[in-house]
């Protein structure tokens, strides 16, 4: 497909015509999934940890930023194309690892991996979603992909994971490094429900213990390039690049494990500033909107990763539904490069951005000001 392009995605015709008609706008997608999930994953999927205090800062970080536009500069053609690990993608785009897909969608991870290929940008699989890797890379052989582990076992187990990865066609590993323990998730509390692959609390133990010895052990003896996510500090992106970790993955989880960070749009500009080009820099954190993307991508990032808008619009209609959202994500950042003056993505930069006061109350859901919140955020 042709990158260079600027309002004909909106009907792009790998989407599913149904979906085509049916979603004009992202939210739409919102309620859809509502009624497909059990409350249960529901909870899961829109809930933070704790006093959702995280969760609510990396949308007030994002929302609390403007977009400085430039006039009169020739945007008739927008290419929004980039590339990470060797691949070429149509947007800075990466589908982030969600666990347990497969109570999202019954193909899980197939399907994204599928909607991944279509729309030309990463596909993330989190070790803790079905199908297994294998079966998730035949689905999509020729998807770019990232396998996201969570280390559940010894070294030997890692490599073996690693050399899966590998055999399979991923085109990176990415380790999770914010998991050290599993935090109070109160929603799920609430509604008393365990993630099945939580039933195992023996393996935790690799994940407490799990530190800068195992990244460098890592890349002493493995070549596939190695994301760390889960960085919400400088000195943490100093010692990962000075290890020779390709890519640091800016995350607080989506305000899912330590309650109280900063939100990560917040860090990300001093974490690419140190970083300086010596790694690829992968954002994620409250982004539902195309302008978001932009924000990020002006801050310093080469990738912005989505995960509750991948859970949502998989639960929506699985692969069809996931190509639809990406598409209308796809086009709110070509529409947002158009009306900023910036035609590629280098054009974007820390002049586009000025601080701001945000205008709506942070939540999980409050990108899209035509949702109801309270039906859509409740327990139930
Ligand atoms: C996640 N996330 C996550 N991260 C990871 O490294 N491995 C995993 O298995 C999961 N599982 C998971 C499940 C669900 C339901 C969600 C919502 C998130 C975190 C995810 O990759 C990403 O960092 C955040 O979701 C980004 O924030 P937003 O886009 O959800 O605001």
């Amino acid at each position: 497909m042709n990158n260079k392009q600027s309002k004909e995605l909106i009907s792009d015709p790998r989407a599913n015509a149904d979906w085509q008609d049916n979603i004009q706008n992202l939210h739409e997608l919102v309620p859809l999934a509502k009624q497909r999930l059990n409350p249960n994953t529901w909870g899961y999927l829109t809930g933070g940890s704790e006093t959702e205090t995280a969760l609510r800062r990396n949308r007030l970080a994002i929302d609390e930023l403007a977009i400085r536009p430039r006039m009169l500069r020739d945007v008739s053609a927008i290419d929004s194309s980039t590339s990470l690990f060797g691949r070429t993608l149509r947007a800075p785009l990466i589908l982030a690892p969600i666990g347990s897909l497969e109570s999202f969608h019954p193909d899980g991870a197939a399907a994204v991996a599928r909607a991944a290929e279509r729309s030309e940008i990463f596909m993330a699989q989190s070790s803790v979603s079905k199908p297994e890797l294998e079966e998730t890379a035949a689905a999509a052989p020729n998807a770019a992909k990232i396998y996201q582990l969570y280390v559940k076992g010894d070294k030997d187990w890692v490599d073996e994971q690693v050399n899966r990865a590998k055999n399979a066609g991923f085109d990176a590993f990415c380790l999770t490094v914010d998991v050290q323990h599993y935090s109070r998730r109160e929603r799920d509390i609430a509604n008393r429900f365990v993630k099945p692959w939580r039933a195992t609390a023996l393996d935790d133990r690799y994940l407490a213990r799990l530190n800068w010895n195992d990244v460098e052990r890592f890349k002493a003896k493995h070549a596939l390039p190695l994301a760390i996510k889960g960085i919400m500090t400088v000195e943490d992106a100093v010692e990962a690049v000075n290890l020779g970790v390709e890519a640091i993955w800016v995350s607080n989880h989506g305000g899912r494990q330590l309650d109280h960070t900063l939100g990560s749009m917040t860090v990300l500009p001093e974490i690419a500033d140190a970083v300086a080009g010596r790694a690829r820099i992968i954002f994620d954190g409250g982004v539902w909107r195309g302008t978001d993307v932009i924000k990020a991508i002006a801050l310093g990032a080469d990738a912005v990763a989505i995960g509750r808008l991948t859970a949502l619009a998989i639960a929506a209609g699985g692969e069809e539904s996931l190509v639809r959202a990406l598409d209308l994500l796809t086009d709110e950042i070509m529409t947002a490069m158009g009306l900023m003056g910036a035609p590629r993505l280098d054009m974007i930069n820390a002049d586009c951005i000025s601080p701001a006061p945000a205008t709506a109350d942070p939540r999980v859901f409050s990108a899209f000001p035509l949702l109801d919140k309270n039906t859509l955020e409740g327990l139930t």
